[in-house]
C-alpha cells in the first residue's frame, strides 16, 4: 500500500490567518493545502495581508478566489443585489485587483477553472471550479469570468467544468470551489442551505454539481468536494452541517468564520484534516491552540 496522502484544509480566511498558522503547516505532515478563499471582508484590500502571511508557506498551497477577493464594496453589493449594469461598469478594476491580489499570495497557486496534480497522489487531481461564485446558481462577477475565462452563462460554466474533468488522465478526483454544489439539501442548516432568506432553500451552485455527475458518469472516484461560502454560524441559530458523505462522495464546507476563535480562554485556530490512502477517506476538524505551535 502506498503512503496516505494528507491534505490541510483552510476556510474562508476573513483576515485570519497568521505567522502562527504560518508556523504549524510549515511543520505539519500535509502534502497539499487547499484554501476556499474569501481573505478579506468587506474591502479588496483587507485581503492583502492574510494573503501576504500566506505566501509563507512551504508547503504546495492551492487557492481559489472567493466573492470578496478582488472585488471593490460596490461591486460586491451591485453584484449581490444583480444589477446588470451597474455590476459591469464596477467590475473595469477588477483585473488590476485581482493581480495585486495573486502579487501578494507570491507562490500560492490561484486556480480556477483548472486542474491540479497532487503531490505524492500521482492518480488523484484536484479540479478547480469557478471563481468570485455567491452561490445560488447565479453566475457572479460575469465580466471578469467572461474576460478571463470566456465564460458567459452558467451552461457554458458547468461545460467547461465537464470539458476539464474529461480531460483529466486521474482516475481519482477531488473538486475546489469557493460554494458547494447545489442538490445537497435546502433547509437553513444544510450543508449549502440559505440561511438569510426566510424561505430557505437550496444556496449550492448548479455548475459544480453538473461536473461531478459527469466525473462519476465517466467512472472517476470522486473523492472529495471542498468548498466554502456558506458560514458555518446559520443566522437564525445553530450550526450547519458541514460534513456529508452522499454516493461515497466526501463533501466538506470548510467555512468555520472567524476561523480564529476563543473559547475557553484559549485561542482556537481551525482547519480541515482529509487524508487519502488507497481504500479510504477521512475527514477530521482541527482546532489547534496557540500554545501548541
Ligand atoms: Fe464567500
Amino acid at each position: 500500500m502506498s503512503r496516505a496522502i494528507q491534505i490541510g484544509i483552510i476556510g474562508d480566511v476573513h483576515r485570519q490567518f497568521d505567522s502562527l498558522d504560518v508556523k504549524q503547516f510549515n511543520q505539519s505532515d500535509y502534502d497539499l493545502l487547499l484554501c476556499t478563499g474569501d481573505l478579506a471582508n468587506l474591502w479588496h484590500r483587507e485581503g492583502l495581508a492574510p494573503a501576504r502571511q500566506m505566501a509563507q508557506l512551504q508547503k504546495p498551497t492551492l487557492i481559489i478566489p472567493g466573492n470578496h477577493d478582488s472585488l471593490s464594496l460596490p461591486q460586491l453589493v451591485a453584484e449581490i443585489k444583480e444589477r446588470r449594469y451597474l455590476r459591469r461598469w464596477l467590475a473595469w478594476g477588477q483585473p488590476r485587483r485581482l493581480r495585486q491580489w495573486q502579487r501578494a499570495l507570491g507562490p500560492v497557486q490561484v486556480g480556477g477553472y483548472s486542474v491540479h496534480s497532487v503531490p505524492g497522489g500521482q492518480d488523484v487531481a484536484v479540479v478547480v471550479g469557478r471563481p468570485f461564485a455567491m452561490g445560488g446558481s447565479v453566475l457572479h462577477c460575469q465580466p471578469q469570468l467572461q474576460r478571463q475565462f470566456g465564460v458567459d452563462t452558467m451552461a457554458e460554466s458547468a461545460a467547461r467544468l465537464c470539458q476539464l474533468v474529461a480531460q483529466t488522465s486521474q482516475s481519482r478526483l477531488i473538486f475546489l470551489a469557493h460554494n458547494g454544489p447545489s442538490g445537497l439539501g435546502s433547509r437553513r442548516d444544510s450543508i449549502w442551505g440559505n440561511d438569510f432568506d426566510p424561505q430557505q432553500g437550496d444556496f449550492g451552485d448548479s455548475d459544480l454539481r453538473e461536473a461531478i455527475a459527469f466525473a462519476r458518469q465517466r467512472g472517476k472516484a470522486v473523492l472529495a468536494v471542498v468548498a466554502g461560502h456558506m458560514h458555518h454560524h446559520v443566522k437564525q441559530e445553530g450550526q450547519r452541517t458541514w460534513h456529508l458523505v452522499q454516493d461515497g462522495v466526501h463533501y466538506i464546507n470548510a467555512a468555520r468564520v472567524p476561523r480564529i476563535f476563543e473559547a475557553d480562554g484559549r485561542i482556537h485556530h481551525h482547519h480541515i484534516r482529509l487524508t487519502i490512502d488507497d481504500n479510504s477517506v477521512t475527514v477530521s476538524e482541527q482546532l489547534r491552540q496557540g500554545n501548541d505551535f
